[in-house]
Formats: C-alpha cells, structure tokens, sequence
C-alpha cells in the first residue's frame, strides 16, 4: 500500500467526470496524492489508502459499471476509508424527498462497502447533447435542463474529506 488515494469515476456525458476532477484537485491542494481513473480502467485497487468513488444517477440507480466496480471490488474496498458521491437533478431543488430519492441511488452499493461519508451533488443535463433514448426519457419525466453544478459545494465537501479517510 501507498499513500495514494484513488477518486474512481463513472460517467455517461462527462459532467460527473469534471465533478471528480474537483474532488481530485481540492485533495491534491490540501497536499495529498491521488490518482484520478475512471472506474474501467482501475488496477491494483489494493495498493490505495482510501477511495472516492462517484456515479451520476440515472433511473434512481449508479450507473450499472459503478455497481459491478464496487461489487468486484468491495474486498479491498472494505480494507480503506471509502466516500461515495452520486450526481443527480433530484437535488436541483435542495428538497428533503430530492436528497433521499439520490440518497437511495446508493442503497445497493452501501450494502457491500460502508462509506465514511456521502455526497450528493447537482449535475448537468443539456437534453439537445443525449442519445435519443436518454432524450425521450427527459422529456418523459420533464427533468430541469442545465449545469447546476455547484464547484463550491463540491470542493467544500472534498475539503472535508481530508480528514476523515486520513
Ligand atoms: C435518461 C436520464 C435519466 C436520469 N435519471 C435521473 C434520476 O433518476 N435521478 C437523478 O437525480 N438524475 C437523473 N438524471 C440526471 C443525471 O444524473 C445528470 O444529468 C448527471 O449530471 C449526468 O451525469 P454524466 O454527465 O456524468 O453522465 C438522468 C439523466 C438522464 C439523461
């Protein structure tokens, strides 16, 4: 083991991407190592001392690679200090329901490894960029379009951080 810590990100239109690269620079500022990967291309998940592991949410669940990543490697995972983050619209509007319809995104990996702590962010959505598929869904369940990702919340939250997967 090193003293590296590893913020492993999924991702389908990159905005959950530029969030764990957030994470990954507060950390680095606050003088830590950290190698940032998304989930795919992860090896020798044994050698880190903790793990951020984010995923936006689609349908209310992880992204189905987030999933199978802590499923495969919740072993190790349950060796270091482990923090989830997902990325969401349901907390666009900062609602109880919005914050525990994220929070329950996260039901099924939190079986397998317990986080010492949680993030739930607002994402972004820009319906014209989607695969038809994902568009139809939008326009089915009228989510809010655009970037409400908040960079101040999210590097307070990586700030916090520090201290407890040290
Ligand atoms: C088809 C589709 C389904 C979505 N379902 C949810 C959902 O159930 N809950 C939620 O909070 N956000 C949902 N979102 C919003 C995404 O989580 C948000 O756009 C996120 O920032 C996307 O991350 P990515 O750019 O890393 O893929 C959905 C978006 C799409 C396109």
């Amino acid at each position: 083991m090193d003293d590296t810590i590893l913020v492993a990100y999924a991702t389908r239109y990159g905005s959950t991407k530029e969030i764990a690269g957030a994470i990954a620079d507060t950390l680095r500022s606050g003088g830590e190592t950290v190698d940032l990967l998304p989930m795919g291309e992860v090896t020798d998940i044994g050698r880190y001392r903790a793990a951020v592991v984010g995923s936006p949410i689609y349908m209310g669940k992880w992204l189905s690679d987030a999933q199978i990543f802590i499923e495969r490697q919740q072993k190790e995972l349950r060796r270091m200090p482990v923090a989830f983050f997902s990325v969401g619209m349901t907390v666009v509007d900062k609602t109880e329901d919005g914050y525990r319809r994220a929070e329950a995104a996260m039901d099924q990996v939190r079986l397998l490894v317990q986080p010492v702590e949680i993030g739930l962010f607002a994402g972004k959505l820009e319906p014209s960029n989607l695969s038809l598929p994902d568009r139809a869904i939008v326009a089915l369940v009228r989510a809010p379009s655009g970037d409400y990702r908040n960079w101040d919340e999210i590097r307070t939250w990586a700030s916090g951080l520090i201290e407890k997967i040290r």
